[in-house]
């Protein structure tokens, strides 16, 4: 049995259909602060398979010590967090609070029950602004924001509790940019209020329910000027994590792998492609830099490759047919 930590969120949820469609038992606890329970009841709808599920809340020991004791849980992927990074610097101690308190209650109710394998959600986030791409795993940390900083001090508490015990077995996984849906249009990404990523906001300008996009800044030092990133389709990050348990089984200690394409794309790149997948035309504006923005930011990917056997399949063209199916099918999300 997989212990899913926030399952019902845009990563989990696709995770969940991977596991069960790969044949794993799945349970999931969620506070729902950002997701709704919906997702899962479609997750079962489309794989015939029922997920467990306990609405609560990672901070409380109870509900824990309730769900490892009714289980027998195998593996956790640590998906519970908040990941607003704007959000973060107004409250941050509502962010140390929720992902790093919330994660060593977590890992202390997963030592005592002996449980010892871990798949954990870090971030690209981690590195900050990079003075050179692509970004290996080696690389110095330096996160720019609250948000960051939670996930370099749960990288720091995991590193420090498989050095202790070695019987741990634990994945780093820093994610790039995920973006996409599953194939169905059934599960995506949900955003609450306007939203703050690139793709959600210009699907739902595409759809006519914003007016245009806001192109944060042209005069980057890139080839059209506006910042570059590595979008990564959410299936095949969710796939990553599979991988990521079966590796578990053969290997103990502490890994740290990067989950990208190793692709760059820029705003207007990736506006090009969302126009080609919608056939529709995104009005935009180019405004002032969003503050705290770096320029370019892209994976190395061949430690996955190699650690793993796992790469991206899904291209920046399959990304948006995927987001732009979801955005139709459920034009008011999981409220639909
Ligand atoms: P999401 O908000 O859709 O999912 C997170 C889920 O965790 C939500 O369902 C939320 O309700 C739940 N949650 C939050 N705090 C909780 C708590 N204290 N107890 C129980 N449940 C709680 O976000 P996502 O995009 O699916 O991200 C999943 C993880 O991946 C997060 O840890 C995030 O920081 C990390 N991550 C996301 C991105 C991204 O761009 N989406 C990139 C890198 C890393
Ligand atoms: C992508 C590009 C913007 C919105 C964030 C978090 C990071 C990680 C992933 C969790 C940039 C430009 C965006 C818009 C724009 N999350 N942009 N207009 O900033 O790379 O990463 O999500 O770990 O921590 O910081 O993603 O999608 O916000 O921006 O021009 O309305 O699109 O400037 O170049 P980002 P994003």
């Amino acid at each position: 049995m997989i212990l899913v930590t926030g399952g019902a969120g845009y990563i989990g949820s696709h995770t969940c259909l991977e596991l069960l469609n790969s044949g794993y038992e799945v349970t999931v606890i969620d506070n729902l602060s950002n997701s709704s329970s919906e997702s899962l009841k479609r997750v079962e709808h489309l794989t015939g398979t029922e997920i467990i599920f306990y609405e609560g809340d990672i901070r409380d020991p109870q509900i824990l010590n309730r769900i490892f004791s009714e289980h027998n849980i195998d593996a956790v992927i640590h998906f519970a967090g908040l990941k607003s990074v704007g959000e973060s610097v107004d409250n941050p101690h509502l962010y140390y609070e929720n992902n790093v308190t919330g994660s060593i209650n977590l890992f202390k109710i997963m030592d005592k029950f002996s449980c010892k394998n871990l798949v954990f959600s870090s971030s690209a986030t981690v590195y900050g602004e990079v003075k050179t791409v692509p970004v290996h795993e080696n690389f110095p940390l330096a996160p720019t924001n609250p948000y960051g900083n939670t996930k370099r001090h749960i990288e720091d508490i995991l590193k420090d509790i498989s050095s202790a015990d070695h019987s741990w077995s634990v994945s780093l996984l820093r994610y790039f940019n995920p973006i996409g849906a599953h194939e169905s249009g059934r599960i995506g990404e949900d955003p609450r209020g306007i939203p703050n990523n690139l793709l959600p906001y210009i699907s739902k300008v595409a759809a006519g329910k914003l007016s245009k996009l806001k192109v944060f800044g042209d005069d980057y030092d890139t080839p059209d000027g506006t910042g570059i990133r590595d979008y990564i389709h959410v299936v095949d990050l969710a796939r990553g994590h599979i991988k990521a348990l079966e590796k578990m089984k053969v290997l103990k200690g502490l890994i740290t792998v990067n989950l990208g394409t190793g692709n760059g794309y820029s705003v207007f790149e990736v506006l090009r492609a969302f126009e080609i997948a919608s056939k529709k035309t995104i009005p935009f504006v180019v405004t002032q830099r969003r503050t705290g923005d770096i320029s370019v930011c892209y994976a190395d990917v061949s430690y996955a490759k190699e650690i793993l056997n796992w790469q991206a399949e899904f291209d920046i063209n399959r990304m948006c047919t995927d987001i732009w199916r979801w955005q139709n099918q459920n034009p008011n999300g999981y409220e639909d």
